[in-house]
């Protein structure tokens, strides 16, 4: 599938842009971030940029909200949530002594171009398919920097170290921030072992800032609408894990958890604070930790 678009990465684009029309959340977005996921929308195909217009309808707006709230609640949000803490928590990294970035499954993710503008050395890996989208949406909007390389990977047959060696850029010595954001959820047991393992050995000084989200704390209706929306666009949910055992997954490549944010404590703290009145979707996780 030559040209194939995700759709589950370019959907985040498009309710990211539509809630941030709200200016209650957008005010706690960088202006970069705010304009980046504008552009996304505005690159993708009809079929999804139509949404555009359609936003701009208070309406429209509410209606769509409506509606999706009423098949998954707190899914919204969570987009909103993710955006916000993992933007945060790259910062931290970086602020910590991370001096290079790596994004797994980076979609339409934002942080690969705000990072390299200012000069952070960022790696972006996806489907080859993916990160040509990447590139033709960047080239659109004239975006430009030497800081940050787009690194397509063939799964089946490439592993993450020999993509980001062949870049020349990367530095295993330097110390790393690999982000994995939407991304394990979507690879098997076998698969993200494969993963951790490469990255773990790759760096000896790695942070690893992750979204999970534990299928097994929403009910029966609701994890069955999130897995057969994701199933819908043609993606599929693989990583057979609860919260606990993707932790001692984690702690198998002596990755421990420095900070955790619940779909809770996002609620009191983050939507709170925006005067907005949505869940977070249950079972959502962002987990910050490092390799000891
Ligand atoms: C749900 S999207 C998340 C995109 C982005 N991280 C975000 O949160 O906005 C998942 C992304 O992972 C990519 N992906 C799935 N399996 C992958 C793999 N084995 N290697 C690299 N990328 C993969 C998909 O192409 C897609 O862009």
């Amino acid at each position: 599938m030559a040209n194939k678009l995700s759709l589950t990465a370019s959907y985040i684009a498009v309710k990211f842009y539509g809630l941030t029309l709200n200016p209650k959340i957008a005010s706690h977005f960088k202006p970069f971030t705010i304009s980046f996921y504008e552009k996304v929308v505005s690159y993708l195909p009809a079929k999804l940029s139509w949404n555009q217009t359609a936003f701009r309808s208070r309406f429209w707006r509410n209606f769509f909200v409506w509606w999706e709230e009423l098949l998954l609640p707190g899914d919204l949000m969570h987009i909103i949530s993710r955006k916000y803490y993992v933007e945060n928590a790259v910062q931290k990294a970086i602020n910590a002594g991370c001096e290079q970035l790596v994004i797994l499954g980076s979609g339409f993710d934002h942080n690969g171009a705000l990072f390299a503008a200012e000069n952070l050395p960022s790696f972006e890996i996806d489907t080859p398919s993916m990160i040509e989208h990447k590139r033709k949406m960047l080239t659109k909007i004239d975006f430009n920097s030497e800081y940050l390389n787009l690194c397509p990977i063939d799964p089946a047959n490439q592993n993450i170290k020999e993509v980001l060696l062949e870049t020349g850029e990367f530095d295993p010595n330097k110390k790393t921030v690999f982000l994995a954001e939407g991304f394990f959820d979507y690879l098997s047991l076998d698969s993200t072992r494969a993963v951790m393992k490469n990255i773990t050995f790759l760096c000896p000084d790695l942070k690893l800032i992750s979204t999970f989200f534990d299928l097994g704390e929403l009910n029966f209706f609701h994890r069955f609408m999130f897995t057969s929306g994701v199933a819908m666009v043609g993606e599929t949910l693989k990583l057979p894990l609860n919260r606990k055992e993707f932790l001692s997954l984690l702690n198998e490549f002596d990755i421990k958890i420095e900070n955790e944010t619940s779909y809770s404590k996002i609620e009191q703290d983050l939507i709170s604070k925006m005067d907005i009145d949505l869940p977070v979707l249950k079972g959502f996780y962002i987990l910050e930790s490092y390799k000891c």
